[in-house]
């Protein structure tokens, strides 16, 4: 891992010593299930081969002191764990300090450390990088306590710090398959009861990530809209229905076909979205399983039409590059992945079309809007952990 070189010589330099622990925790990209996670639904992402890297030592003091090697000119903050305000100006200082913070409301004895840490998730590209900082964090300062607490423990408290650290009103899914990824599958989770299985993908494809590089302004209070819509919907669809609805996770599609044309226009789109992907994660569960990779290509594409006209969480540039894929021989499916409007799609792709599909669509993306793209295969990775210091191996 070239950043782990990174990390440790700046670390040394920083700290004037050779980091004592080293923990990493990877971005996801989500197959299918895109915005169920908040209604209590089907999601299934995998852990990407591509991490942030955390190097510490212990202080004798209750400080943490973490030092952004990625910000220009680098930035670090100091805090007190007796004490953990909002930072006012950095922002990735509130994933750390939201981590703490929730960790030791969940009784985490914490204790001081040094640390410092760089990343080779893209940022802005929907790969989850800011889960991965805070899954990473909390994975360093649970290596300091006697008293861990579970990775879908981890997951929650990373949220929490998201939620009400930072203030974007995401669900658990990113911070999830960052914890608990595993090494060559996907992970189905089912987001109301927290437990998840391993999917292992159709044999003979592979995951290609393509980023747009085009972020919408806004895209956090789009986001925060779509939740109260779900939300309402739900209420709405309580009293149609007569029965007690928690989430649209409880909603069948007959149950919708009844009371659709009761609902406002918008709010019948976004359950329609919800319902259906969530049907969408159960059958791509089944068609992994049985090895039909063509079937899963198809839920993918039937998910990037349901999110672009139900959901509307699309963008143009989103639109051209599932439109460039979709034209490449040996690709089965395309989307968009994240929260969307903007970000990266996520791409089911035949290994013998593999290279030619990521030149292909980086070169008419690029002609198309004049932006240059990202464009690269990813690996399904195991989630959060140790790495050993003299072997730079990922501890189980
Ligand atoms: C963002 C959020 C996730 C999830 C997705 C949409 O990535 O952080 O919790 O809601 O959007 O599926």
């Amino acid at each position: 891992m070239p950043i782990l070189d990174t990390l440790v010589t700046e670390f040394r330099r920083i700290y004037g010593i050779a980091p004592e622990k080293i923990a990493r925790a990877p971005g996801r990209v989500n197959l299918i299930g895109e915005h169920t996670d908040y209604n209590d639904g089907f999601v299934m992402p995998i852990a990407i081969d591509r991490d942030v890297v955390m190097a510490a030592r212990a202080r004798t003091d209750n400080k943490i002191r973490v030092t952004a090697l990625d910000i220009p000119g680098t930035e670090t903050d100091v805090f007190d764990l007796d004490d953990i305000p909002h930072h006012p100006d950095y922002r990735w200082a509130n994933y750390i300090r939201g981590v703490a913070f929730y960790l030791q409301a969940q009784h985490v004895p914490l204790t001081g450390i040094d640390a410092a840490f760089t990343s080779d998730v893209p940022s802005g590209a929907g790969l989850s990088s800011s889960a991965a900082l805070e899954v990473c964090a909390a994975t360093m300062l649970q290596a300091y306590t006697t008293r861990p607490v579970s990775p879908v423990v981890v997951a929650q408290v990373c949220q929490r710090a998201e939620n009400n650290f930072v203030g974007v009103k995401s669900g658990i899914m990113d911070q999830y398959a960052s914890a608990l990824g595993a090494a060559g599958a996907a992970i189905k989770i089912d987001c109301r009861s927290l437990t998840y299985t391993i999917v292992k993908l159709p044999r003979g494809v592979s995951v290609v990530v393509a980023d747009t590089r085009k972020k919408r302004h806004l895209a956090g209070s789009d986001y925060n809209t779509r939740r109260m819509e779900c939300e309402n919907a739900a209420v709405l669809l309580s009293q149609l229905l007569g029965k007690n609805i928690a989430a649209l996770r409880d909603v069948s599609y007959k149950e919708f076909k009844s009371a659709a044309k009761y609902l406002p226009d918008n709010l019948m789109r976004r359950t329609r979205h919800v319902i259906t992907e969530n049907e969408r994660v159960e059958k791509a569960e089944r068609a992994a399983r049985r090895n039909d990779a063509v079937e899963f290509g198809k839920l993918m594409t039937q998910s990037q039409t349901s999110l672009r006209d139900d959901y509307q969480a699309s963008s143009p540039e989103l639109d051209i590059m599932v439109e460039i894929a979709q034209k490449q021989p040996g690709c089965l499916g395309s989307r968009l992945t994240g929260a969307g409007w903007g970000g990266a799609t996520v791409n089911l792709v035949r290994d013998e079309n593999m290279e030619l599909f990521i030149k292909t669509v980086a070169h008419e993306y690029a002609t198309r809007t004049g932006i240059t793209p990202w464009v690269s295969a990813v690996v399904p990775s195991q989630g959060a952990g140790m790495i050993g210091l003299e072997t730079g191996e990922v501890k189980k």
